[in-house]
C-alpha cells in the first residue's frame, strides 16, 4: 500500500505526530516561515534564530531538519517553496517525503490561502517520492512514512481536491508497480490477469482475446511479435460505459512484456531494462482503473496489446511479410521495431470496430525519442492542433512533461516497401528521426480519425531518484491521462 495522506483540522502536533513540516519561502535577507512558527515556539525552537544561523535559500524542494531531541515529535521539518508554484510544491513535497521517510506520521502546515492545483502538486510530490516496490512477498526494506497530514484551518472544503489526486497519483502508483515487475513473471497472460482485476475493482468491462481469438481476428502482428515465446500474446480490451455518454475515447499502450529484440536480438546493455517495455499498456490500464473515482463522463475503451518479443525456434523473421488486423501488410525488416507491429493491429480495429472521436496511444517505442527530448519529456505527435493542446494541458496540470513533434509527411516514403504496404523501419538511409517515422508508421492504421502519439520511451523509465520521480519505471502517462479524461463530455 502507498502512503496515507489526510486533511485535518486543530493542532499542528498532536498525540501521535513523529515530525512536524513547516513551509519556507524565499524573504528578503534570510527565507520566512510561511505557517506554524507557534507550533515551533511551542515545541521550544525559535525559528528565527535558526534562519539566522543556517544558510537556507528556500528553494522548491530544499528541506531544513531540526532535530528535537525530547519530547514525542523528533523533527522539525522546513521546506523551502521556492516561487509557491505548482511545480515549486511538487518538488517540496518529493524533497519532504524524501528526507522525512525515517518518520512514521508528519504533519504538514498547509496555507488555507493555496490554491487547489498547488495543493494537488504537494500530494503528488509526497506520494510519488515516497513509493518503493516491492515484488510479491518481499519484506519491506527499512522505514517507511505511514501517514503524511495535511493540517489546515477548513480541511472538509479540500477534501474533494485531495481525493481526485490521490486517486490520479495511485493509478501513477499501479503503472509503476505493473512495469516494475520482473518479466519472469510479466507474462501477457500474467498482464491479462491484472487488467481482469482492474476491471473488477474499477466498474469495467473487460474482453482478453488469446491467440486462438487473435488468430480467427487476424490480428497478424500481435501474432507475429508474439510467436517467438511459449507465453502467448494476449489483447486486452477495457470498457468504461458510463451514463449518457456522448463521445468515445480509445486508449491504447504498448503491452510488450519483454523485448530482447526477437531475432533481431539487442546487446544485453540494451535489453536489461526491456521489462517495462509494456509501461504505455501499465499507463492506459491505471488510469482505466481510476476512471469511475474521478467520474470521468465520457466513453473509454482501454486496449493493450500484449506480446512477449523473444528469439527461438518459432519467432518471426527478418523479411517476413506479415498481416495485420484490417488487412494492410507490413515487412519486418528489424524484429526489434516490434512495437509499432502490434500498435498498428490495435490503431486498426480500433478506428475500424469502436468508431471512437479521439484515439491516444503511448508506446515506448524507439530509443531516438529521448536521444532529442532527453529523459523527462514524451514526445507527442497529434493530428490536430487542438488535441496537441488538450494533451499538453493535462500533461502539465499532472506534471508530466510532453513536447510536441511533427508528423513530417516529407519522411513518410522511408518505410516504402516493394513486397508489403509499409516496411517497419526506414529503408532510405538518409532519413534519420527514429521517432518520427515510428508515429508516421502509425499514423497509416489510424483512418483519419483524430489521433495522438506519445513516444514514452524517455521518461518510463529513471536511473535514479528526482524529485517526484524514483529509479526504474515512473508510470508516465497514467495521470496525464486522467487530468484530460476529466475534464472531457
Ligand atoms: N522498446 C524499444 C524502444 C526503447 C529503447 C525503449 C530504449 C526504451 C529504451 C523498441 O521496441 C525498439 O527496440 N526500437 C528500436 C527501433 C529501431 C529498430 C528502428 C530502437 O529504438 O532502436
Ligand atoms: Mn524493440
Ligand atoms: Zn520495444
Amino acid at each position: 500500500m502507498s502512503v496515507d495522506v489526510r486533511l485535518r483540522g486543530g493542532d499542528l502536533a498532536t498525540a501521535d505526530t513523529n515530525a512536524v513540516a513547516l513551509p519556507l519561502l524565499p524573504g528578503k535577507e534570510t527565507p520566512v516561515v510561511g505557517s506554524g512558527r507557534e507550533t515551533a515556539a511551542a515545541l521550544g525552537v525559535d525559528l528565527d534564530a535558526v534562519l539566522m544561523r543556517e544558510s537556507a535559500k528556500a528553494e522548491a524542494g530544499e528541506v531544513l531538519r531540526i532535530p528535537l531531541y525530547s519530547g514525542a515529535v523528533r523533527a522539525i521539518y522546513l521546506v523551502g517553496v521556492g516561487d509557491a508554484s505548482p511545480r515549486s510544491l511538487r518538488k517540496a513535497g518529493a524533497g519532504l517525503a524524501r528526507r522525512a521517510k525515517d518518520e512514521a506520521v508528519v504533519a504538514i502546515a498547509i496555507r488555507s490561502d493555496r490554491a487547489d492545483a498547488g495543493l494537488s502538486a504537494l500530494v503528488e510530490g509526497l506520494v510519488l517520492a515516497s513509493y518503493r516496490f516491492r515484488a510479491a512477498g518481499a519484506e519491506p526494506k527499512g522505514w517507511q512514512t505511514e501517514r503524511f497530514e495535511l493540517v489546515t484551518e477548513a480541511p472538509k472544503e479540500r477534501q474533494p481536491v485531495l481525493d481526485r489526486t490521490l486517486a490520479v497519483v495511485r493509478a501513477g502508483l499501479r503503472a509503476r508497480d505493473l512495469t516494475n515487475t520482473p518479466s519472469l513473471l510479466k507474462s501477457p497472460q500474467w498482464l491479462a490477469e491484472q487488467a481482469t482485476a482492474i476491471a473488477a475493482g474499477g466498474g469495467l468491462g473487460i474482453r482478453v482475446r488469446d491467440e486462438k481469438a487473435l488468430v480467427a481476428e487476424g490480428f497478424g502482428g500481435i501474432l507475429a511479435v508474439g510467436m517467438g515465446s511459449t507465453r502467448p500474446p494476449r489483447l486486452i480490451e477495457l470498457t468504461w460505459t458510463p451514463r449518457g455518454a456522448k463521445r468515445h475515447v480509445v486508449l491504447v499502450g504498448k503491452g510488450i512484456t519483454f523485448d530482447s529484440g526477437g531475432l533481431s536480438l539487442k546487446p544485453n546493455d540494451g535489453m536489461v531494462s526491456m521489462k517495462t517495455d509494456m509501461a504505455g499498456g501499465a499507463a492506459v490500464m491505471a488510469a482505466m482503473g481510476a476512471v469511475r473515482d474521478l467520474g470521468v463522463r465520457v466513453k473509454v475503451t482501454g486496449l493493450v496489446p500484449a506480446a512477449e518479443n523473444l528469439p527461438s525456434g518459432t519467432a518471426q523473421r527478418p523479411g517476413d511479410v506479415i498481416t495485420h488486423y484490417g488487412g494492410r501488410t507490413s515487412e519486418v525488416l528489424n524484429t526489434d521495431a516490434e512495437g509499432r507491429l502490434v500498435l498498428a493491429d490495435a490503431l486498426a480495429y480500433a478506428t475500424a470496430r469502436l468508431r471512437p472521436d479521439v484515439v491516444v496511444d503511448l508506446a515506448t517505442l524507439t530509443g531516438a525519442a529521448s536521444l532529442g527530448l532527453g529523459r523527462r519529456h514524451a514526445a507527442l505527435y497529434a493530428t490536430t492542433d487542438a488535441l496537441a493542446a488538450e494533451l499538453t494541458e493535462a500533461a502539465d496540470r499532472a506534471g508530466e512533461r510532453v513536447w510536441r513533434m511533427p508528423l513530417a509527411e516529407d519522411y513518410a516514403f522511408a518505410l516504402r516497401s516493394r513486397v508489403a504496404d509499409l516496411a517497419n523501419i526506414a529503408t532510405d538511409k538518409r532519413v534519420s528521426g527514429g521517432s518520427i517515422v515510428a508515429a508516421l508508421f502509425l499514423s497509416e492504421f489510424v483512418d483519419g480519425c483524430p489521433w495522438a502519439h506519445l513516444d514514452i520511451a524517455g521518461p518510463a523509465r529513471s536511473d535514479g531518484d528526482e524529485d517526484e520521480v524514483t529509479k526504474g519505471a515512473t508510470g508516465f502517462g497514467a495521470r496525464l491521462l486522467l487530468r484530460w479524461l476529466e475534464k472531457m463530455g
